[in-house]
């Protein structure tokens, strides 16, 4: 396989780095981010570690901040302000926070953007978490919403769209129908993967590197296959000669 797929498969993939500790982070990072790959920082490693590990590991590869801000739109516009300095090259947000605060976080982005003359990050909405289903949306939301969860992603990620964002996190089982409503270039970024005969772990639904891009994503977020992997590099590359094979 050349080189150049392999890059360009790269670019398609985020390693979660779900660990408690900058120690881990960094020791995995070190294998997996040589390969081109981006890295992704959740919640528990920033409340750990904070910005000044996110600065570090935007350094070495495309950096998801993945801290789901949901708040009132004068602090998210600041958050992302805030990330945007860091560094990195994708961050998200609730789209149900609603249209001003979306807004507000678009426009501190790009605002930011200009001012440090840096690559605007992209920003990327978090439609219905896919741990809550139809009853969980009921018990928060009234009677009167959708008992559908997925309908209510694809609407949210209509929504994600309008209202400027770059794409969206879906489920594999949501990225077809979403592919569909919002088109070819809309980021669409897919959890839940595990390559053939890989561990499951507490993920209910998942797919195939390769058959995630077919179903439509254009990113793929990969945690424990390669993190809890004997060799995390060797693990990384497997992966992406399966990706690089199927984007051909
Ligand atoms: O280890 P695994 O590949 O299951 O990790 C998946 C990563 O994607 C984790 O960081 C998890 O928090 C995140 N994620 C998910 N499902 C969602 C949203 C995010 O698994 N719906």
């Amino acid at each position: 396989m050349p080189d150049e797929r392999i890059s360009a498969a790269a670019k398609r993939v985020f390693i979660a780095l779900d660990f408690p500790s900058a120690q881990e982070a960094l020791k995995l990072a070190e294998k997996v981010a040589p390969l081109g790959v981006g890295l992704k920082m959740g919640l528990e490693l920033f409340t750990s570690e904070g910005p000044a590990l996110a600065r570090d590991l935007a350094g070495r590869g495309d950096l998801f901040l993945d801290l789901k801000y949901h708040d009132i739109p004068a602090t998210v516009g600041r958050s992302v302000a805030a990330a945007t300095r860091l560094g990195v090259a994708v961050m998200n947000l609730h789209t149900s926070g609603g249209e001003a605060m979306v807004r507000a976080a678009v426009e501190a982005r790009d605002a930011t953007a200009q001012e440090t003359g840096a690559t605007p990050p992209g920003l990327i909405g978090v439609t219905v978490l896919t741990s809550l289903d139809g009853d969980d949306l009921r018990a928060v939301w009234g009677d009167s919403a959708d008992p559908n969860a997925s309908a209510h992603a694809v609407r949210l990620a209509e929504r994600s769209q309008a209202w400027g964002l770059d794409g969206v996190v879906a489920s594999a089982k949501e990225a077809e129908a979403i592919r569909a409503a919002c088109g070819p270039e809309f980021l669409i970024v897919t959890p839940g993967i595990r390559p053939a005969g890989a561990d499951v772990g507490d993920q209910k639904r998942v797919l195939t590197p390769a058959a995630a891009i077919r179903t439509g994503a254009s990113h793929l977020v990969i945690g424990r296959p390669v993190t809890r992997a004997d060799d995390p590099h060797a693990a990384c590359a497997a992966i992406l000669n399966e990706l690089a094979e199927a984007l051909a």
